[in-house]
């Protein structure tokens, strides 16, 4: 993959696929700015994800969500960000990545998923409730649910192969 310093990069995919993780380290080998886009709306709300889940409702997150995405797609040039699992899935934004920018979907299979929100699950509101049970049929079925819109990405990158893309310098600038 070869990227140019004015490229807009979306990493998406379910929560847990690394798209925080890996948007550090490819910030870093390609010197792009690195934009955790629900850190932002942390930020600029002053509570956490839980609080606006319950305060405002999903609704409003995610309206919030896709007001930040378009500011920075329409205010800044040369970025890479790690969006929230639900970004595509909502208010026509994967289109708009699209139009604007790379999308990758960072496509993890569902048991590493599993085993990495199981110790994150209380910052995250759609499965702090659920038990272990409960949070793996959820992970299945929203990946069901939720790969009509990942699919839809520029590029896809599966789980076996994503340390390697990004580690042996498969990109570059
Ligand atoms: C969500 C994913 C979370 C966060 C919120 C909802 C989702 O982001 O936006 O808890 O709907 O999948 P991460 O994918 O960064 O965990």
């Amino acid at each position: 993959m070869n990227f140019n310093p004015t490229d807009k990069i979306f990493l998406i995919g379910m929560m847990g696929s690394g798209k925080s993780y890996w948007g550090k380290k490819l910030s870093e080998i390609i010197h792009l700015d690195f934009i955790d886009l629900d850190e932002v709306l942390v930020n600029e709300e002053g509570r956490d994800i839980n609080k606006i889940f319950q305060e405002s409702g999903e609704q409003y997150f995610r309206d919030q969500e896709t007001k930040i995405l378009n500011r920075f797609i329409l205010e800044k040039k040369g970025f890479i960000m790690a969006t929230g699992g639900g970004v595509p899935c909502f208010n026509n934004n994967i289109s708009n990545m699209n139009n604007h920018g790379i999308t990758i979907w960072l496509n993890e299979s569902p048991e590493v998923i599993f085993r990495r929100l199981l110790p994150e699950k209380v910052h995250r509101p759609l499965i702090k409730e659920l038990n272990n049970e409960e949070l793996h049929d959820f992970i299945l079925l929203k990946l069901a649910e939720r790969k009509a819109y990942y699919r839809k990405a520029k590029y896809i990158i599966k789980s076996t192969d994503i340390a390697d893309t990004f580690n042996n310098n498969l990109i570059s600038l």
